[in-house]
């Protein structure tokens, strides 16, 4: 087989990344835990051609050149070192999920890639090492290799820094509301953003507490309790924003809109509704909550001002292979 197709979910951190150890090799600064996104994929096929000059990547039907490329170009770099081969490749790849819509796409894009390429080389990798090879793409794309609740353990080599699932995608029926505020490309996206972690005299307190906060979440998810799960989320993106903010040059993603939501939380949580939101590296608002009370929640959210559309996913599975 010199072709395969893969699909991968992207994964939205309860528990986040930010900064690195090694960025070569991106080795994370802390563990990470996040959940995959059920309904969201990327899906990528990979065909080894000898007739091909060099490699070349398609995405959503258009050619990709540049840095974009240059990243997909290593990855298989590492797959035709290990297979022995030499062959250039056709990367062909599409998402069911706007780009640039909050939900990053460079997770589930490096994980269904990792998952396609070493399958049409033949190189039959164990789940860890397909989660070592999607972190070399993309950090977060180690996570989606695993399914449902998916904790990342830095470790301190290639060999070590990995992602494991801790509860199937059944354990529990958590749901993400994204808050769409704006599909704008950001302008500095997370790679540039980990190298600007240290700037900021917080990180080393943030990175120096993530075990405690790990425990916390690993702890509630497992426990199936909303409510310390809602305040250790929160509480980690806040930390997360915090570095952001006081990094130099200065990072600040939240827009209006963004706030506006977070304002509107504070009601709907005194009207006993279970949510909390967590924010990557964009202005959009992932609101986590139960899955009884989604079809409110997501009404509140169309009616609050700067919120152009909102997505909905439950818990997902792990990234696979279509036969
Ligand atoms: C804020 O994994 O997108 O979403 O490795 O450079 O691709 P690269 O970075 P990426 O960083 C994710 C940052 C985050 C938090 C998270 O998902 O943990």
């Amino acid at each position: 087989m010199t072709t395969a197709t893969a699909q991968a979910a992207p994964n939205i951190a309860f528990i986040k990344y930010w900064g690195d150890r090694d960025a070569s090799l991106r080795i994370p600064a802390n563990g990470s835990i996040s959940m995959n996104l059920d309904g969201l994929y990327t899906r990528t096929q990979v065909k080894f051609e000898p007739e091909l000059e060099s490699d070349r990547l398609q995405v959503n039907q258009q050619e990709i050149k540049g840095p974009g490329l240059a990243r997909v170009i290593s990855l298989l770099d590492w797959v035709r070192l290990r297979s022995g081969r030499n062959t250039p490749a056709l990367v062909i790849s599409e998402n069911n999920f706007p780009m640039g819509a909050g939900i990053a796409s460079s997770a589930s894009a490096f994980a269904a890639l990792a998952l396609a390429a070493s399958a049409a080389a033949r190189l039959e990798l164990t789940e860890h090492e397909l989660s070592r090879l999607a972190r070399m793409g993309s950090g977060s794309a180690c996570r989606s290799i695993p399914g449902g609740f998916v904790e990342w353990l830095p470790g301190e080599d290639d060999l070590s820094s990995y992602a494991v699932s801790f509860a199937p995608p059944d354990h529990w029926d958590l749901v993400d509301c994204v808050a769409i505020i704006s599909q704008e490309h950001k302008k500095t996206g997370s790679t540039e953003g980990h190298f600007l972690a240290n700037t900021s005299p917080l990180q080393a307190a943030r990175v120096a507490d993530a075990p405690r906060r790990l425990e916390i979440c690993r702890q509630a998810v497992l426990r199936r309790d909303f409510e310390a799960l809602a305040w250790i989320i929160e509480q980690d993106c806040n930390l997360m924003h915090a570095v952001m903010l006081t990094s130099n040059p200065q990072l600040l993603y939240w827009q209006p809109g963004t706030l506006s939501v977070m304002h509107a939380m504070q009601l709907w949580r005194r009207q006993n509704l279970p949510v909390c939101y967590t924010i990557d590296a964009g202005p959009n608002v992932h609101v986590i909550c139960e899955r009884w009370a989604v079809n409110t929640i997501v009404s509140h959210l169309e009616a609050v001002p700067g919120v152009t559309r909102v997505l909905v996913a439950g818990p997902g599975g792990p990234a696979r292979l279509e036969l």
